[in-house]
């Protein structure tokens, strides 16, 4: 288990802020690499980050893009990272999950801080070589998992963690949506880090093992609609999770069961994200059956703040003190492995243990489908 995800009281909802917000001495400047659906979102964020004194947009569609056209002719906006990083002390990069490697690398190897969305690279190779090259320039690696930002994760982490649900019996998570297909990765790219980051979170634990299934409807290579189970032998739990581009209903649900209560995280349900259920069920001592206990349910109040903003003040606070992100790139790094084994998986059908895929060997990677190196998702 590695470090980072070890439980700590000062990851806690009532300690963990991102950091004070306290303006770093020498004002940073930012630069956000894709400017498109979430890079906008980093773009807004940076901009009323604390110790931020610039941030300018990086994006090869500038001149296409709506409202963002005029940065250009105001040195606010560049078309390429190359042109951008003599006029930056760190970089967000917000581009498709296949070019976070290769951006990533050259804004380190040009002694750039580095912030790089999930999933941190396509293969568990490409993320040591960002882990590797950070070390070597002395530079904060961090990765965008979000979730680990928000403050009813941690309220979950802590239900868990504190035993007030008893002893966990499992994780369920459903991450549905009708779309958005992306073009360079499957659904379990570009869906499960969220969920596999909250379930190593609120666990303080990482997966010995991956099972997953999944199917393609209207693309011939992407998985558009799959299920994982991750196997946290060393704690005894597993985690089930379901994540599909092809689903009716907009539905971001995580529950924990335990052997005392039950707790839902619905994120779509801003007023109660965080439902407790006193609900259990146990097997007499007789072995007369079940008996069940129905309990009130509760919702308790979360301290929440946009988890984007704690995540860029985290960022900017830890590239000025040195200190270690919370999602540093150990942390993104033990995300991609599950997805690198969620791969095997697929293809191979079987159960793959993560202990196979640090290092892989060429066998273990026969039938998986290629990550090719630039299919842009594009996205009106
Ligand atoms: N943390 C979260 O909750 C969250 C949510 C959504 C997306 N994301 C992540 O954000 C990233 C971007 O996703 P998106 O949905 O915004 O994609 P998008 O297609 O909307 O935007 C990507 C942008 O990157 C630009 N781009 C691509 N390659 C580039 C390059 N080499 N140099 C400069 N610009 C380049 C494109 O022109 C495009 O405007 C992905 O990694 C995705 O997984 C994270």
């Amino acid at each position: 288990m590695g470090s980072d995800l070890q439980a700590s009281s000062s990851d806690s909802s009532e300690h963990f802020q991102g950091g004070g917000g306290v303006p770093p001495v020498q004002p940073i400047r930012v630069g956000v690499v894709g400017v498109g659906y979430w890079g906008s979102k980093q773009l807004r964020v940076m901009r009323s980050t604390p110790g931020v004194s610039r941030v300018v947009a990086i994006d090869a569609r500038l001149p296409l893009l709506s409202g963002m056209s005029h940065l250009l002719s105001t040195g606010a906006g560049f078309t390429s990272l190359e042109a951008a990083l003599p006029h930056v002390d760190a970089v967000v990069i917000a581009t498709p999950p296949a070019s976070h490697v290769p951006l990533g690398l050259a804004a380190i190897r040009a002694g750039k801080h580095v912030l790089i969305e999930k999933p941190l690279a396509t293969t568990a190779a490409g993320a040591q070589e960002l882990i590797q090259a950070a070390k070597e320039a002395g530079v904060t690696l961090m990765v965008g998992h979000t979730f680990e930002y928000n403050g009813a994760v941690w309220m979950l982490r802590e239900l868990v963690q504190t035993q007030e649900l008893g002893d966990l019996y499992y994780l369920d998570s459903s991450r549905l949506n009708l779309g958005l297909y992306q073009s360079d990765v499957n659904v379990i790219f570009d869906l499960a880090p969220h969920d596999i980051s909250i379930a190593n979170h609120v666990l303080g634990a990482i997966p010995t093992s991956v099972r997953a299934w999944g199917q393609r409807h209207l693309d011939p290579v992407f998985e558009d609609v799959a299920h994982l189970e991750l196997g946290y032998d060393d704690i005894g739990v597993q985690a089930h999770i379901h994540v599909s581009w092809l689903d009716p209903r907009k539905v971001r649900l995580i529950t924990a069961v335990g052997s005392k209560k039950m707790a839902v995280f619905d994120d779509t349900n801003v007023e109660e994200r965080i439902r407790i259920h006193d609900k259990s069920v146990v097997r007499s001592a007789e072995n007369k059956g079940m008996q069940y206990h129905h309990g009130p349910v509760t919702s308790p109040v979360v301290r929440f703040e946009e988890p984007l903003a704690v995540q860029a003040r985290h960022f900017v606070d830890c590239m000025t003190t040195g200190a270690v992100p919370r999602t540093d790139g150990a942390n993104g790094l033990a995300v991609v492995q599950v997805i690198e084994a969620a791969q095997i998986s697929l293809a191979q059908e079987r159960k793959v243990l993560l202990s196979e895929v640090s290092g892989l060997p060429d066998s273990a990677r026969a039938g998986l489908v290629p990550i090719p190196a630039q299919r842009t998702a594009v996205r009106a």
